[in-house]
């Protein structure tokens, strides 16, 4: 197992989550925007990096929440058998919704949530997590 887990994310047009990732200067894939780009297929375990859209919208949680796109990378049976964690990324003005992708991704896959991130993230959270992680994999 290498020292650092695979880092898998999604980020769309505003690309917040993309500035955090590049600024962990750790492995990534991303997942794509459009689906006409296709979904990755995972062969490693990794943590899964994503934000957080509409979970505030009254349209239940388990619809808004998770992007589409993150949603369809995880009904691929193979992908969701090597998430090891979840971070989330989000926007505290969200309130009770912030980072709440997160929280619905650990409670389905039985994996730990292991941060929330708001918006891209300060340089705090870029050690903090990086650090962590790093840590955290060598307990896995
Ligand atoms: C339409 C919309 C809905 C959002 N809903 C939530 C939400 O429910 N909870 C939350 O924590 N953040 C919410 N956000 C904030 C995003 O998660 C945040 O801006 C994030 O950094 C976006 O990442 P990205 O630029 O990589 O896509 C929302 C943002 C937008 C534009």
């Amino acid at each position: 197992m290498t020292n650092v887990p695979l880092l898998v994310y999604f980020s769309s047009v505003s690309g917040n989550t993309a500035r955090f990732i590049e600024k962990l200067g750790m492995p990534a894939r991303r997942i794509p925007i459009h689906s006409s780009d296709g979904v990755p297929h995972i062969e490693e375990p990794y943590v899964l990096v994503t934000p957080t859209y509409g979970g505030g919208q009254g349209r239940g949680e388990e619809k808004g929440a998770v992007p589409k796109q993150v949603v369809r990378f995880l009904n691929d049976e193979g992908n969701r058998s090597l998430i090891r964690g979840v971070i989330s990324a989000g926007n505290s003005n969200f309130g009770e919704s912030f980072c709440l992708a997160g929280e619905i991704i650990s409670r389905k896959c039985r994996v730990p949530h292991l941060y929330r991130i708001e918006v891209f993230g300060t340089p705090e959270d870029v050690d903090r997590v990086s650090g962590g992680l790093e840590d955290w994999w060598k307990l896995q």
